[in-house]
């Protein structure tokens, strides 16, 4: 036996393995980096967080990004050096935080890479040519693992869309994992660039749990900050959005697309939620509205939206609790907006039940990585999509 495969072997034996994820979503804000300590697997699987940070993305490394991101045309000659470049910037972003916490690599067992999303396609954007969905994450787990010296499981979504999914949301997994509760319906909200949510009845199997995409999360309104109001990235508390006032017309306008009316679940991107979109829609209005005019409309398009698709998927009758994570958590207006439209429903942050919101979405990367190596096909059983086994590919250093 190959001693790579040896090695590999050890790991999936162990009765608790020390797994990084690494997250870095469509806000481009940093890579999310969370040291876990994962015991067991499947639904005996518990978590403990040992250490999380987010290393912010310099001005210069978020430029290199935005030239080849969810763009039709780009460089080839770009996105081709990108792809290993990324990897070596994360790789280091991942000795740096090691040796702050005193962590030796040898001492990590493997790191779950999910790399930088450039473009996501369901076949809902391209309904009319002989393609199917896909999605590219670049960033490559080899250079990963040579970089850090620990084996590196990355590029997962891949596997899901080859076995009929869309690639995404990958988070019903862990969330199932996770969060399932015995008497509590819990409905996991994540609002990062793009927001999505996990339906976990109490007491549930995998094939009982629900998750799609909802729309936008923070993307547009990160998007018009940036256009408009010059050195910052995103608005803050909602500081900006809290000045305006919403207008009706353009959030009517907003909520037109066909996308909205696809059936659930579904998956999108910044692809179809960029300032073209918010654009079309104010050329059809003729009205020129103030910037906080605008971002008011922008966090009351994302709610309603959030609010629609989960009224629309969740009965009435039922009872649930929402659990938020991802960066849309920290603005306070969305927040506002979002119990104003579910006035019966309690939303409550996801450390309610123990999980760090801004680490979450890191963390189910590394529980994907720990059930490729140690997790049963029996989890899989029975679930609407059909569900791989095993997501991610596996990098040696050596
Ligand atoms: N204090 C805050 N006030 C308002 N918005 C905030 C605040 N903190 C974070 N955000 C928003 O959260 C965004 C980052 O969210 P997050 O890191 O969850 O998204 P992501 O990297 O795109 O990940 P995902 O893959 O989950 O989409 C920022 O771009 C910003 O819009
Ligand atoms: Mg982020």
């Amino acid at each position: 036996m190959h001693p790579n495969i040896q090695d590999l072997y050890t790991i999936a034996n162990k009765p608790s393995r020390k797994i990084i994820g690494l997250m870095s979503g469509t806000s481009l804000d940093g890579l999310d980096i969370a040291l876990c300590s994962i015991t067991g697997a499947g639904v005996q699987t518990s978590v403990v967080l040992d250490h999380f940070t987010t290393v912010a993305y310099s001005p210069a490394f978020k430029e290199k990004v935005l030239s080849i991101f969810s763009k039709q045309n780009i460089s080839l000659a770009q996105l081709c050096v990108m792809h290993p470049w990324i990897a070596s910037e994360h790789a280091k972003m991942v000795k740096d935080s090691l040796s702050s916490w005193n962590v030796q690599p040898t001492e990590v067992d493997l790191i779950a890479s999910h790399g930088q999303t450039i473009f996501h396609a369901p076949k809902s954007l391209h309904p009319n040519d002989e393609f199917g969905t896909a999605t590219l994450q670049i960033g490559d787990g080899d250079h990963i693992a040579t970089g850090t010296g620990i084996i590196t499981i990355s590029d997962f979504r891949q596997k899901h869309i080859a076995a009929g999914g869309e690639g995404a949301p990958l988070a019903i997994y862990g969330d199932y994992l996770l969060c399932s509760h015995a008497t509590e319906n819990r409905v996991l909200l994540n609002i990062g660039g793009i927001a999505n949510f996990t339906y976990l009845p109490a007491n549930g199997k995998l094939n009982q749990v629900f998750s799609t995409d909802t729309g936008p999360g923070n993307t547009l309104m990160d998007a018009y900050t940036r256009k408009h109001f010059e050195g910052i990235s995103y608005d803050k508390d909602a500081h900006i959005a809290k000045q305006g006032t919403i207008h009706r017309e353009l959030l009517d306008l907003l909520k037109k697309d066909s996308f909205f009316s696809l059936p659930f679940p579904k998956t999108i991107g910044p692809e179809l939620f960029n300032l073209e979109y918010l654009n079309e829609a104010q050329l059809k209005m003729g009205i020129v509205l103030s910037d906080q005019d605008i971002m008011a409309t922008l966090n009351r398009f994302t709610a309603e939206t959030i609010a629609a698709a989960i009224q629309n998927n969740l009965p009435s009758t039922i009872s649930f609790t929402i659990y938020v994570s991802g960066g849309g958590m920290h603005n306070s207006l969305l927040m506002a907006n979002l119990n104003s439209l579910l006035p019966n429903i309690s939303i409550a942050s996801s450390i309610e039940i123990g999980i760090h919101p801004d680490a979450k979405e890191a963390i189910l990367f590394a529980l994907l990585a720990n059930e490729a190596v140690a997790g049963s096909p029996l989890l899989a059983g029975g679930h609407s999509t059909k569900v791989p086994t095993t997501m991610g590919k596996i990098s040696f250093p050596h």
